[in-house]
């Protein structure tokens, strides 16, 4: 997005927050009280507390006036909305960054006993800055565990004199060519991920490009590199490259792939690239990486230093291509829920496993079980239902052409999930899910080719009033998609087409 003129009023100006509800507004998913969301920011663990920093607006439903809102979690589900963290200014826009916690001080904003949290952000400048039409990375800190936040005076730290140059994502590269900051930051029109290293965060040094490969049909943004084990051994371990892509993406619009390869602390090398260089025709889409196969997971990085090397990821649950549309009212878009991805062998190849952090765990709440069962074909209601909800159903398709499930269903409508045996794909239909006019490219249908393991499938989907977030296989593919159903769209139920399929458990929780 290009930076607005930001007039506004500080944030501290502002009215106070009453706030906003409707019946879309999720239980399990951070939205802002007020006003709208788009990415994920700063994601940061510190003593105890997830802090969740986002791209916010503080004065309206749409985007503008950008500035990092605040919120604060002790278990990533339940989320109090903190003050606005870096309110925008006449000089700049907030645009989407990292926070680092720097255990030792190096950047000097703190001391040796209360070492600072330090934010690195896009600066975009407008309105009233010399700098205008620049997008370059600076500085914040916060010395009081990020109530309060101070913009460096030396800001900014580094300026390619480029106009779409932005999203620092920073990290402590501690390897085999030393110990020092890295940060993975876009030239977003060049679909290009540039890599810089520091020892203090302020002065910032060359080191190499990766880019363009794979989807190149968008601007590139947001980017996140990290290392992970691959089944949990220590001694085989990779390096995952994300690339969030608008528009672009593999469902259409905003969409993240991923890259897996290695990273020597100067150069990132894949071994997932399947076409280099600018891409004209996207034939090939299907063979990339992708965080998500559906419309509303975007601009996902992951959260820095949790404990026991867990990395945990949050998406923005929505789409560029709608985003300013969505019939919600007071507030507008949410995140995702937090992820733990993981990297794991199929087939002899590596690929991303990725699990929701689950608001229904150890829950017994509304819950209703269904044991082995042939399936008739046709559609079974369900005697429960579903807004706000988890269901784990496992299927063994057999010689069923179609198996699935109805997901807030209610007269004429419903979102349809279910899998194509011949063609082995997964599908979440949408097109008669509610609400889709309010948008042209709203209303689709979302695929992702899922082998059966064993003869079998198992979907574990969750639906927030809003939302339906599906893991196939053991979150070895999701699709994460909005819907807006009429208010009596609530039933859920099992589909099978052809004679032949199994039903081995469907468990839902919640209601
Ligand atoms: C991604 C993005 C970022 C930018 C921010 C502006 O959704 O366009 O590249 O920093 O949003 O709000």
């Amino acid at each position: 997005m290009n930076p607005l003129t930001t007039t506004a009023a500080p944030a501290s100006a502002a009215a106070p927050t009453v706030p906003s509800r409707d019946r879309f507004r999720p239980a399990w998913h951070y939205a802002a009280e007020r006003n709208w969301l788009n990415d994920p920011n700063g994601l940061v663990y510190l003593n105890g507390t997830y802090h969740l920093f986002y791209q916010h607006n503080p004065f309206g439903t749409d985007w503008g006036n950008m500035s990092w809102g605040h919120a604060t979690s002790r278990d990533l589900l339940h989320w109090e909305e903190q003050p606005v963290a870096i309110p925008c200014d006449a000089q700049e826009a907030i645009f989407s960054g990292s926070v680092v916690f720097d255990r030792n001080n190096s950047s000097g904003f703190g001391t040796a006993r209360n070492p600072p949290l330090v934010a690195v952000y896009t600066s975009a400048y407008g309105g009233d800055s010399p700098l205008a039409g620049r997008q370059a990375q600076s500085l914040a800190y916060s010395v009081d565990e990020g109530r309060t936040w101070t913009k460096y005076q030396g800001n900014p730290v580094l300026d390619r004199a480029s106009a779409d140059f932005r999203d620092p994502k920073v990290f402590w590269y501690d390897g085999a060519a030393g110990s020092y900051w890295v940060m993975a930051a876009v030239e977003a029109v060049e679909r290009q991920v540039v890599l810089y290293k520091s020892a203090d965060l302020k002065a910032w040094e060359y080191l190499s490009t990766f880019g363009p490969a794979n989807a190149t049909g968008g601007v590139w943004e947001c980017p996140d590199l990290f290392e992970l084990p691959v089944d949990g051994n220590p001694e085989d371990r990779k390096w995952v490259l994300i690339v969030n892509i608008n528009p672009g993406g593999i469902a259409g619009g905003s969409a993240g792939q991923y890259f897996l390869g290695g990273f020597d602390g100067v150069t990132f090398r894949s071994e997932s690239t399947v076409t280099e260089g600018l891409q004209k025709d996207g034939s090939r889409m299907r063979e990339y990486g992708w965080l998500d196969w559906g419309r509303d997971y975007y601009a996902a990085v992951s959260f820095s230093n949790v404990p026991d090397s867990r990395r945990i990821m949050i998406g923005w649950m929505s789409n560029w291509d709608y985003a300013g549309s969505t019939p919600t009212g007071g507030w507008r878009s949410a995140m995702s829920l937090p992820r733990e991805v993981l990297l794991t062998r199929v087939d002899g190849e590596v690929v991303l496993r990725q699990t929701a952090v689950d608001p229904f765990e150890g829950s017994e709440l509304g819950s209703f079980h269904l044991g082995p069962q042939r399936l008739v074909p046709g559609t079974l209601e369900l005697p429960v239902t579903g807004t706000v909800a988890r269901i784990d159903v496992e299927f063994e398709p057999g010689t069923a052409t179609r198996v699935g499930l109805m997901l807030r269903a209610g007269g004429a409508q419903a979102t349809l999930l279910t899998y194509d045996v011949a063609e082995g794909m997964l599908r979440l239909d949408r097109r008669a899910s509610g609400h889709v006019d309010f948008h042209g490219t709203f209303a689709s249908i979302e695929t992702v080719a899922v082998p059966l393991q064993d003869g079998r499938l198992r979907l574990r989907a969750y639906l927030d009033r809003c939302s339906v977030e599906v893991f196939a296989q053991d979150g070895l593919a999701t699709i994460t998609d909005l819907v807006f159903p009429a208010e009596a769209g609530t039933a859920l139920a099992i589909i099978a087409e052809g004679e032949g399929a199994q039903l081995l458990a469907l468990d839902v929780v919640g209601g």
